[in-house]
């Protein structure tokens, strides 16, 4: 066992070992354990210590660090009075949920003048991590000989009691993750504050700069950030929203560098790394490429042009879906790249290369040698029932009625009971009355009629609910896709989840009879109960072997070479990834610079266009030169690349210079290594960061805030 332990996971060993041989930009290190890294990232620039970075008795950088709503993106604490920036698109549905037509701040921005003005945001929570600690000798141990299932019930039970343990007479939370897919166990202690505040945005023809088109692609000019304040309680604990709250005065806040930056500077990204898949195999890349990303792809398609129809037509649709459409276009787009970049970059032969190595290695070794037969039967049970999940999930239940009546048909049972239904629909009369105040039906109704045709044509006919056959018999016009089409019409007109009053009345008196003839109701219900009856084991069942073997293969690929295993998977803890301002050739004969201008902004612009439009003082400033001390030779920075390692939930994360300073924020991907979840590519993966210097010009100049007296400026 603890010869085992030491071969094991060198991501565990807080021995100074570093495996890391080159400059280290791919790798998102564990901050408790970055001793381990120390000497690299000094060769590489860095001027500070591990304990700079991580340390639970003095104030470390990881104080100024925050997971945002549970780790959608990461944000980093600016002042003493919890000034917080994150990115514009993580801000986003904040900033569109604020948003009227009267009161636009997404289109024209906002910047509060005194805190009396900022605006709190419900919903809106952020963690500071309170420390980190290494369980996995308190948990796997335990586990031996237990079920997959077994296990994953264990695991709850003592990460529930290791957690209460460890927060008991405190205010603080706390969770045990997994890691390497259960080598390995990590608790974190988090203190939550519910207090969060706006205060402040540049439009959105800045902070979205670009929009789709330039989404994950450099170069790239979009001033991707906004600033929001944490409040705490008097006694400056997390607490819930009250007037009485105040700035939250931080352990640890990030000054800020003008200093600017160059090739081979120093770069360090510090947040909360949402998932990454680096011991994807062969098999399952195969699959990604052939079926999942082309149906995740195809149906998102559906539901962006239906809402953007509707979206183009006025202010309050468009200020409705706004935040919706940007998030699933945001992947949308990460599918294509993905799925193009996986073939590019022929990432499928690398996996079968470490495979073959692995199988061969792995040869008279019991508990390794028939891993690979294992789940290539696993992948041939479950690959022809892979997509119907993606087709629900992306496209029939996409359609925002599903919010209403499948939660209804999860009832299903009770409600015809009379006795019972009251007490149940009752539940539904806030849902509703949130959910008629954003509907909007003719995109809806296109969504159903477009997703079941997608679903009809692309999912084996014997795997469909019965529904489809009895709408093709009642709603019969010469093609499946008329046919669909005059189905969602009666749907729409109908049912008891389109219309507001429709809904509220059979609340008030509700006949299980009225669902049973609700088309709706039954479409829902019936996919469904489908899908759970005959086809969710086969996605369980997977599920279940695929940890299992990807479990024994992380455990295997550690001991055959240990270099193969130095950090885990991102899996929304806090990480640190390390590297350097860097440029890079996306392909033959073409060379990206390491950083965009605001010159290059302009060169963009394209008046009154959604996408590439400029608000008209920012072309004010621009002609005047106006760039106050933020300028650099004549220009303004606006955006730069380093080549560290991050993912989404990274979005907002600082970038941080060998002397712990902020330099910019980092944002996105760059389309050459949209495969970069599932292997790092050294040549092209980049990280897309936003200049500093351009976010504070942003807020001075073009916002007119005087918010950066606020800063700590470093010059
Ligand atoms: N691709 C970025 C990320 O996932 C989000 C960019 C948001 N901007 C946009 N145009 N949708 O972090």
């Amino acid at each position: 066992m603890n010869k085992l332990k030491l071969t094991l996971f060198s991501f565990l060993l807080g021995a100074s070992v570093s495996f890391a041989s080159d400059p280290a930009d791919e790798g998102m290190w564990l901050p408790s354990l970055i001793g381990k890294n120390e000497a690299q990232m000094k060769k590489q620039g860095f001027k500070l210590t591990a304990k700079d970075i991580y340390d639970i008795n003095n104030a470390s950088l990881k104080d100024a660090i925050v997971r945002m709503g549970g780790g959608f993106c990461t944000g980093e604490i600016v002042s003493d009075k919890g000034l917080l920036f994150t990115n514009h698109h993580c801000g986003y549905d904040a900033i569109a949920t604020l948003s009227t037509p009267n009161d636009n701040i997404l289109d024209n921005g906002f910047w509060a003048k005194s805190n009396a003005e900022e605006r709190p945001i419900e919903g809106l929570y952020i963690d500071i991590l309170v420390r980190m600690e290494d369980v996995t000798d308190q948990i796997l141990p335990k586990l031996e000989g237990l079920s997959e299932k077994e296990r994953a019930a264990k695991v709850n039970q003592l990460g529930n009691e290791l957690s209460q343990k460890a927060t008991d007479g405190t205010a603080y939370n706390a969770s045990v993750k997994e890691f390497a897919k259960g080598n390995a166990y990590y608790l974190f202690v988090f203190e939550k504050f519910s207090d969060i505040r706006l205060v402040g945005t540049p439009p959105q023809s800045i902070g979205k700069y670009g929009g789709d088109t330039d989404n994950w692609e450099w170069p790239r000019h979009t001033g991707d950030f906004s600033v929001f304040r944490i409040y705490a309680n008097k006694d400056n604990k997390g607490a819930d929203y009250s007037k009485d709250n105040i700035p939250y005065k931080p352990k640890k806040f990030l000054p800020i560098s003008l200093k600017g930056i160059k090739p081979g500077d120093f770069a360090m990204v510090f947040g909360f790394p949402g998932r990454t898949n680096r011991y994807e195999t062969s098999m399952g890349i195969k699959l990604a490429i052939d079926k999942v990303n082309p149906g995740i792809i195809k149906n998102r398609d559906i539901r962006l042009k239906a809402w953007k129809e509707e979206m183009d037509k006025d202010v309050a649709t468009k200020l409705a879906l706004a935040s919706e459409y940007a998030s699933i276009a945001n992947y949308w787009k990460y599918f294509i790249g993905q799925t193009q970049q996986l073939v590019r970059l022929k990432v499928f032969d690398q996996k079968v290369a470490l495979e073959n190595q692995f199988r061969t290695w792995a040869k008279g070794k019991p508990a390794y040698e028939d891993i690979f037969d294992q789940w290539q039967v696993a992948y041939a049970s479950y690959e022809p029932y892979a997509t119907h999940s993606t087709y629900l999930n992306q496209g029939i239940v996409g359609a925002h009625i599903a919010a209403l009546a499948l939660p209804m048909a999860v009832a299903e049972e009770q409600l015809k009971d009379p006795a019972k239904a009251q007490g149940i629909t009752e539940r539904f009369r806030s849902r509703g009355e949130e959910f008629f105040k954003s509907f909007n039906l003719p995109s809806d109704q296109k969504i159903v009629a477009q997703t079941l045709l997608a679903f009809y044509n692309d999912i084996p006919k014997d795997q469909h609910p019965a529904i489809i056959k009895e709408i093709l018999n009642k709603f019969s016009a010469g093609t499946p896709e008329e046919s669909f089409k005059k189905f969602a019409q009666e749907m729409y007109l109908t049912s008891v989840f389109t219309d507001k009053n429709r809904f509220n009345k059979f609340l008030d008196s509700p006949q299980y009879e009225t669902l049973s003839n609700d088309w709706a109701f039954k479409y829902f219900a019936d996919f469904r109960k489908n899908y759970i009856s005959k086809y969710a084991k086969y996605n369980a069942d997977f599920q279940e072997i695929d940890k299992k073997l990807s479990r024994l293969y992380i455990k295997g690929l550690s001991e055959m070479n240990p270099s193969l295993v130095e950090y885990p998977d991102a899996n929304s803890t806090l990480r640190v990834s390390y590297g350097n301002v860097q440029d890079y050739d996306p392909r033959d004969g073409v060379h990206y610079n390491y950083k965009t201008t605001i010159t290059g902004v302009m060169e963009k612009y394209k008046p009154g266009d959604g996408e590439f439009d400029l608000p008209k003082n920012f072309l004010e400033l621009y002609k005047n030169k106006d760039f106050g001390q933020y300028a650099e030779n004549g220009d303004v920075t606006v955006g730069f690349i380093t080549n560290n390692d991050i993912t989404g939930g990274n979005s907002g994360s600082p970038v941080i210079n060998a002397k712990g300073e902020l330099i910019g924020l980092a944002f996105d991907g760059n389309w050459e290594a949209m495969s970069g979840d599932i292997v790092f590519d050294k040549k092209y993966k980049r990280c897309i960061n936003v200049d500093i210097r351009y976010v504070l010009w942003c807020i001075e100049k073009l916002g007119g805030s005087d918010l950066v007296k606020e800063l700590k400026i470093n010059k």
